[in-house]
């Protein structure tokens, strides 16, 4: 029987890891945050002081990443060069500068194809911004989140606060969000798009709980 992918793609902190993760959980399916990914690279981008500018020079920094994800208990833990990096990609100084480096082509193109070949023959989910329409553009199913924007906002700082983060203000993280939904929907290389085949899923009033049974029930035929 051939594998499996479910794609799960929509706007910032509208609660897709936390889905993938409990689709993933259980169904057995491998979970990628592909996000994380775009993290790293962010990361290393930060360290190194590449200007995304200059097209060699990412070229050149890309040769010299290499990301590996660990699965615990289907929390997703990435390495950049053998570091965990997990925590530290979750900080604003990378998520001010994720949206500039994931629009550029050469980050794009290598990511897109390290998950490819993640997705090969595999059953899993992946969440992320171009998952449905560019990564595995046949997955059978797809999914698209959105949710109110305070609503997010209000998620995501309260999952950074839980992490001992003191120092970044509701209004940041709101800034940040809307910041990033503006630049990955409108950046030239797959923007972020709802796949004309994505089935909606607004959670603003929805529980964890209730958005997995919608989910399972969609996936459910595909099993
Ligand atoms: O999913 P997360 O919010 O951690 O993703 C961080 C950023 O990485 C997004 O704002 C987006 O700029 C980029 N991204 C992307 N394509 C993906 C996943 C993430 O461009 N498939």
């Amino acid at each position: 029987k051939k594998n499996l992918v479910i794609a799960i793609d929509g706007y910032s902190s509208c609660g897709k890891s936390t889905l993938a993760k409990a689709l993933a959980k259980k169904l057995g399916f491998i979970y990628i945050d592909s996000g994380a990914m775009y993290r790293a690279v962010t990361l290393y981008f930060l360290r190194n002081n590449i200007n995304v500018a200059d097209d060699a020079q990412v070229a050149d920094a890309l040769q010299h990443i290499e990301l590996n994800f660990h699965s615990r208990d289907y929390e997703s833990h990435i390495t950049l060069n053998g570091e965990e990096v997990s925590d530290e990609i979750r900080l604003m100084p990378v998520s001010e500068n994720v949206s500039e480096v994931s629009a550029h082509k050469l980050v794009r193109h290598e990511m897109v194809k390290q998950q490819q070949r993640m997705g090969k023959s595999k059953n899993i989910v992946m969440d992320g911004r171009d998952i449905g329409t560019t990564v595995f553009p046949d997955a059978p199913v797809k999914f698209f989140m959105t949710a109110d924007p305070k609503i997010r906002a209000e998620r995501r700082f309260k999952e950074l606060e839980s992490k001992g983060n003191n120092t970044t203000t509701l209004e940041e993280v709101f800034e940040n969000l809307a910041h990033r939904d503006y630049a990955d929907t409108t950046r030239k290389e797959s923007p972020l798009v709802r796949a004309e085949d994505a089935i909606i899923l607004d959670n603003t009033d929805l529980t964890q709980q209730e958005q997995l049974d919608f989910a399972l029930e969609k996936v459910g035929p595909f099993l």
